[in-house]
Order: structure tokens, then sequence, then C-alpha cells
């Protein structure tokens, strides 16, 4: 024994044993469940969440054979290359469980990939809820919250982060569209080290939404909102199809449209799809 722990491989399973050493947080992460393979994070962070999980519980899973994305999408998730985790959340009062949420969490993702390529101008926020590397997504998030008749009692806060696979390996509809952190820096990631920048970041951020809501955040998710004068087309939940220029972000989360007939409309949820440049 010298005394001195060794880190553990930069392909070590990302463990509560592996983590928990250099991890700098007060509730996100201390208690964490590690799976090999799962169908989501997000099914196993709720039930426990039903169980009585504490606020800041996490699971990581190393593979998802059914990861979740917003509206029903998939996530693809393969085995030991990224990071798949989902945050059990329980802020008092449970009204901070606001829809900005997923733009909070967006921001610390942000800051987490753009400081660890070391390029931030490489790095956007496409709303409501992907982080891109040269307009190719390279995270997902998504909130999913659980309430009883009267309010919301928890959230489960879910981020996906593609570190080190390789964007050939995507399905046929994502290999144009995303990347990985590894393939936009050239260089492999460690993804304790990455996922323990992360949690430090996220906490702080979720501290401050809950203490003095999006407000607080505004001027970081600025930094990585790129979408203003930009032409969009939003498919809505329902199946309305809108487009619009994107004027910006409302401070409850709902994206704000320009339209042809010199109205606006305001968009609570929907997928974007980028039109040509309308910087006018
Ligand atoms: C999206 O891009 O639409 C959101 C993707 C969210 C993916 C993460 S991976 C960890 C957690 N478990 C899931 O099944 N989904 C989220």
């Amino acid at each position: 024994m010298t005394g001195v722990e060794a880190e553990p491989a930069p392909g070590a399973p990302l463990t509560a044993e592996a983590l928990g050493p250099g991890l700098d947080t007060a509730w996100l992460g201390r208690a964490l469940h590690w799976l090999e393979r799962t169908d989501s994070t997000m099914r196993v962070a709720s039930e426990l969440a039903g169980r009585g999980a504490p606020h800041g519980t996490a699971v990581i899973a190393e593979e998802q054979s059914a990861g979740r994305g917003r509206l029903g999408r998939s996530f693809h998730s393969p085995p030991h290359a990224n990071l798949y985790v989902s945050v059990v959340l329980r802020p008092t009062p449970p009204g901070l469980l606001a829809p900005t949420l997923v733009l909070a969490a967006g921001v610390a993702v942000a800051e987490t990939v753009a400081g660890w390529l070391g390029a931030p101008e490489r790095v956007d926020l496409k709303w409501p809820n992907d982080v891109r590397i040269d307009g190719k997504k390279t995270s997902g998030i998504l909130v999913e919250l659980a309430s009883d008749a009267v309010r919301p009692l928890f959230a489960v806060l879910g981020i996906g982060v593609n570190l080190n696979v390789d964007p050939a390996s995507f399905p046929d509809e994502f290999r144009e569209r995303a990347t990985s952190l590894a393939a936009a820096s050239g260089a492999s990631v460690d993804r304790i080290a990455f996922t323990r920048r992360l949690f430090g970041t996220l906490e702080r951020v979720l501290d401050l939404h809950g203490t003095l809501g999006f407000a607080a955040l505004r001027p970081r998710f600025e930094a990585w909102f790129r979408m203003r004068g930009q032409a969009v087309r939003v498919l809505e939940p329902a199946g309305r199809t809108l487009e619009g220029v994107v004027r910006g972000v409302d401070p409850d989360g709902a994206l704000r449209l320009a339209c042809r007939d010199g109205g606006e409309l305001r968009v609570l949820a929907g997928e974007v799809t980028l039109l040509r440049e309308a910087r006018a």
C-alpha cells in the first residue's frame, strides 16, 4: 500500500465506487445505482422515487435497451461508451418543478461539454433539450414529472451524453445529425472525470434554478442559445405544424416565434426543425 489511491481506468464502469472519491456534490449522485444494462434509467429512477428514494438519487446504466427520448422517441444507448443517467428531483416546494428545468439542465450540460471540448463557439443549445457540437446532437435531456391529483410529487431528470460512441455506428436516421464528444475532440473521453464535472455543474445549476428560478440562469442560457433569427418548423405533440422565425425564449421556457402574418406564437412543446437562415 502506498496510501495513494489509483484513479480508475478511463473505460472503467461508472459505479459509485469509481465516481465517489472525486465527486464535488452535496446531494447529486450521493445515492447512486449502477446497472450494467436496463431498459431505461428513467423507469428505474421513477420506481425508486416511488419507493421514497431521496432528492439527488442517480441511476446510471452502461447500456439501455429502450432509452427514452422526448415525444415518444428512442435514445440510442450502446454499451460502455456514453453516459446515461437519471436523477430523482424532489425540490421543496414542489412548484419549483417548472418547465424551465430542462433548459436549466441544458445549461449545465452545455457548459460541461464546452469546457471539456475547450471550444465554446462549437457548442449550442437547440430548444428545448439538445446540446449540440458543430450543429450535431451530442446530448439529449428529458424531464418526466410524477404528480398526484393536485401537485407534482417528484421529477426524474434524464441526461444522455454521447461521449465515446463512434457516430458511424449510429442508426441511419441519426448518423448525419449526431456526434460524440470524442469524435468532435479527436480524443477519447474519460467518462468518470466527465460525469464528476457534469454532476458538480448540474447540482449548482439546479440549486440556482430552485432558489432563484430560470431568471438567474438566463445570461448563461443565452450564451448557448443561438436560434434567435432562425427560421424553424415546429411539429407540436397534438400534430399541428407551425412555422416562424425564433424571437427568443420566454421566462416560462416557451419558444417565441414571429409568424409570417405579423403575429407571434408561443410554443410549449414540440419537435423543432431548423430551416434556412432567416436572420433579417
Ligand atoms: C431526447 O433527446 O429526446 C432526450 C434523450 C434523453 C436520454 C436519456 S439517457 C438517460 C435517460 N434514460 C432514458 O431512457 N432517457 C434519458
